[in-house]
């Protein structure tokens, strides 16, 4: 089976989940946007009010502030990425997906990840890293570093574009600045 057919099988499982309450409060699932032969899969963290009325992650404010962080590294958000959440469906008024959630929403993931089979996976913001690196990491002193997660993939961590929007200096050390040192090592990393 194509990585297409099988991704589409897995979307239409995905559509009609009712395993957490998630499911009776969503209009649209939120299943992955970008490229299924991308070397990099970034997860986020759930979709929002703008992802949850189109069914398509990271198409908001913070969503178009990382396309311009991902071009602005020389990266092509549409070629290099595949872009998924913890979760598929909008947690009520944008809270952060319980960790039920998330348990039961998991296995659609895992599926995503084996079926995309990505050089990179980013782990966007602190509720993705914890999810996968534990919930005692602190995203400030762990971003930009290397992990292996699951079967020895690459993995990096980078600061969510949400908490971007709010700190406006570009200067070196800023954190905007960071994450664009971030998003071009990985670039680096996907040309080896
Ligand atoms: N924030 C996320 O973490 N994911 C989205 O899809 C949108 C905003």
């Amino acid at each position: 089976m194509s990585k297409e057919v099988e991704l589409n099988k897995l979307k239409e499982e995905c559509n009609n989940c009712q395993k957490c309450i998630l499911g009776s409060t969503r209009t649209n699932i939120v299943f992955s946007d970008g490229n299924p032969n991308a070397k990099i899969l970034l997860i986020g963290e759930a979709p929002g009010a703008d992802e949850d009325a189109t069914g398509t992650p990271f198409v908001g404010r913070a969503g178009k502030f990382l396309s311009k962080l991902i071009e602005e590294s020389g990266l092509s958000r549409k070629d290099d990425f595949y872009i998924c959440n913890t979760v598929k469906c909008r947690p009520p008024e944008n809270r952060v997906p319980t960790d039920e959630e998330k348990a039961l929403c998991e296995n659609y993931l895992l599926s995503q990840i084996k079926t995309v089979n990505p050089k990179v996976i980013v782990l966007c913001g602190a509720t993705s890293a914890k999810s996968f690196l534990g919930k005692k990491i602190k995203i400030s002193e762990i971003r930009g570093k290397w992990f292996k997660i699951f079967d020895g993939i690459d993995a990096m961590v980078i600061l969510h574009p949400s908490f971007l929007l709010r700190k406006h200096s570009e200067d070196e050390g800023s954190p905007r600045w960071l994450t664009k040192e971030d998003l071009k090592k990985i670039k680096e990393f996907i040309e080896q």
